[in-house]
């Protein structure tokens, strides 16, 4: 039971909040090379040159989502075991799985379904059921500053993998703010982030109930500790935001909540906040150079809310 719910910012607060990721993800967009037209030089009528056996490319994106990748058999039984990484390597690997989604090729993909580690959760994409809750929770691996110490089993593996990897590459320890936040608590959570800062506010940084990535069990707030460990406004600029920046995708993270996402998603940059897709997902997240899940998988921008 919780005595008081935890809001995620401390109140009252600078106007503005948290500093931006300091150093951005080195990666240009992909460019889609595309493949250059001969344009005949010769007299009309010559012979053709034989035309030569193009090899198959290794990554088959085009053929990918020109086939119906929802009948393939491997892709049925890893989607009924509800095996999420299974999936996408069924698909053909992270970029096969996003350009077909992308090219409306998938339709046994939904991006609303809150049990799949692709959901997207915006201000214009609330949970569906609103009230929706993960089946298994399990406490995270690392040290907890509130009672919102949960998240999904899979995402607990990962985040323990990572606070162990960057412990040994010197950045120091991880900890964690808030994991799981039912739908009940981001009523409060929301409310009091109303209460203290006024609505414009609290919507560029608290997500209104149904609407945040917490509810899922996919995402949580990460903070950076030594003898104690600090909040989220002091998270930024750390050996460990730094660390989480450039690192977090090889387990399968990506940050949410980015400076240059902000006309996408309407919050203020989140360093802390990670969004667990799955390590195949993340790293073509990361190698595309994305900054938002809604660019990721073609999704309009969502700033605001409808109402
Ligand atoms: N701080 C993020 C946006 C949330 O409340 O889910
Ligand atoms: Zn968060």
């Amino acid at each position: 039971m919780y005595a008081v719910p935890q809001p995620q910012h401390a109140a009252p607060r600078s106007p503005i909040r948290g500093p931006a990721l300091p150093i951005g993800i080195a990666v240009t967009a992909i460019g889609v090379l595309l493949s250059l037209a001969t344009v005949p030089t010769s007299a009309p009528f010559e012979q053709p040159e034989p035309v030569a056996l193009m090899e198959v490319p290794p990554v088959d994106v085009e053929a990918t989502t020109a086939a119906d990748p929802c009948a393939d058999a491997v892709v049925q039984q890893a989607l009924a075991a509800g095996d999420d990484a299974a999936t996408v390597a069924a698909f053909g690997g992270g970029e096969s799985f996003r350009a077909a989604v992308v090219a409306g090729n998938a339709p046994c993909i939904s991006l609303e379904d809150p049990a799949r580690a692709w959901v997207v959760v915006n201000k214009a994409r609330p949970l569906a059921p609103v009230d929706y809750a993960p089946p298994a929770l399990v406490d995270l691996p690392v040290q907890t500053t509130t009672r919102s110490g949960q998240v999904r089993p899979e995402v607990a593996a990962a985040v323990g993998e990572m606070a162990q990897a960057a412990e040994a590459a010197g950045a120091g320890r991880l900890g964690a703010n808030n994991g799981y936040r039912s739908y009940g608590l981001q009523v409060t959570t929301y409310e009091s982030n109303v209460r203290a800062l006024g609505q414009a506010e609290a919507d560029a940084g608290s997500a209104r109930p149904g609407h945040s990535e917490h509810q899922t069990g996919l995402a949580l707030d990460v903070v950076a500790c030594a003898a104690r460990c600090g909040d989220l406004d002091g998270f930024g600029g750390t050996a460990q935001s730094n660390w989480v920046a450039e690192h977090a995708w090889e387990y399968g993270f990506i940050v949410r909540y980015e400076q240059a996402g902000i006309g996408t998603t309407g919050y203020q940059p989140e360093p802390w906040h990670l969004r667990y897709i799955g390590v195949d997902l993340a790293a073509v997240y990361h190698q595309g150079g994305f900054h938002t899940m809604e660019e990721f998988f073609g999704l309009p921008a969502a700033p605001d809310y409808a109402h």
